[in-house]
């Protein structure tokens, strides 16, 4: 039998997970799981790089980001789930393949330009301040595909840059040590970008406009009812154009049987839109219940999360230690056991 590819992902842990991470991201990787040897790495080391002053937030969200995956559909017997900093051979290997980047070329990489542009406040204003750990943080996750050997890293089209980095990285450390490092390939999540309930082309926490897999009825209620509809429609027999309306959106995400229904009433005018944000409010309930009453259990048996994380990451570091004691020993720095 063919040997199965290895997968590797990873996701910062900043806070719960929203419907953008389970549409863009997540349902991808249950697919995958079952075809691929998938490692999901909650990468703590990279996002204490913007949130090094809040290192409660970080390990707080280690657990939250854990029980999110885990209540989502993630299978711990298919998904290898570890805590990067619990691997030091990523840091180590990201010390040797810093020697392989120059510092123009960070600068250069479309992903960082972005961020640092975002993080105005972080890096000071011109981001004359952006940290050395910031700016190497490309490497870093270099190092966390590397090491686990992945061969495809399921992202985003705004991580594009970074699987490019990390091939060259990957090229020229193979071409001076001899072949040592797997170079991975993007995979491309079929899923899109979720919007958030304003109306912005991405849902995020700090934009605040995201619904978290977490949130109880009353903040969901809150949320939906406050979400932008058809500017156009504005008495309640009014016909509307759904395609203007992010309640019509989820309606897409959560309520496909009922679609076509809520798109005709719409048009017709025999569909109020406090009315539809209450059947929204309904579908999106019973969507996020099997995930709420999983994420119920795995509350309660924080032993069991702590388990699947400890048993993940000893899993991770053997398959780590192998690249490891292999990058060493082409370097040159073998010198004894
Ligand atoms: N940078 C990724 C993000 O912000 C998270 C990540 C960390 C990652 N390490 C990775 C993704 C390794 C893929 C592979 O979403
Ligand atoms: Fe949106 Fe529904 Fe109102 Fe139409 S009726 S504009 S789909 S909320």
């Amino acid at each position: 039998m063919e040997k199965k590819k290895n997968i590797l992902t990873g996701i910062r842990p900043t806070g719960k997970l929203h419907l953008g991470h389970y549409f863009g991201a997540i349902i991808n990787w249950t697919k995958l799981q079952d075809k691929y040897n998938t490692y999901i790495e909650l990468a703590d080391v990279q996002a204490l790089t913007d949130n090094f002053h809040n290192p409660e937030k970080v390990r707080e969200s280690v657990r939250e980001v854990a029980i999110d995956l885990l209540s989502s559909g993630i299978d711990p017997k298919k998904s290898t789930i570890f805590v990067q900093s619990m691997i030091p051979e990523i840091a180590e290997l990201t010390v040797f393949y810093s020697n392989m980047v120059t510092i123009a070329r960070l600068y250069r990489n479309p992903t960082v330009k972005v961020e640092i542009k975002q993080k105005k406040n972080l890096f000071g204003k011109e981001g004359e301040s952006v940290t050395y750990g910031f700016l190497g943080y490309p490497v870093s996750q270099a190092a966390d595909i590397t090491a686990l050997e992945g061969e495809l890293v399921p992202v985003g089209e705004d991580q594009l840059p970074l699987i490019e980095q990390c091939r060259e990285i990957v090229r020229k450390f193979n071409s001076i040590y001899g072949q040592t490092l797997k170079e991975p390939q993007a995979y491309l999540s079929e899923t899109p970008r979720i919007k958030g309930l304003d109306g912005n082309e991405k849902m995020g926490k700090s934009l605040n406009n995201a619904i978290f897999l977490s949130d109880n009825r009353e903040i969901v209620s809150k949320k939906i009812m406050g979400a932008i509809t058809d500017t156009n429609k504005i008495r309640k027999n009014d016909p509307g154009n759904p395609d203007n309306c992010m309640v019509y959106y989820y309606h897409n995400l959560v309520n496909k049987e009922n679609l076509k229904t809520v798109n005709k009433e719409c048009r017709a005018g025999s569909r109020g839109c406090v009315d539809c944000k209450k059947e929204l409010i309904e579908s999106m309930m019973n969507f996020l219940k099997p995930i709420q009453e999983k994420r119920k259990y795995y509350e309660e048996h924080s032993e069991i999360v702590d388990e699947i994380l400890k048993t993940g990451t000893e899993k991770a570091r053997i398959k780590a230690k192998e690249v490891m004691n292999r990058v060493r020993k082409n370097m040159m720095i073998d010198y004894f056991d």
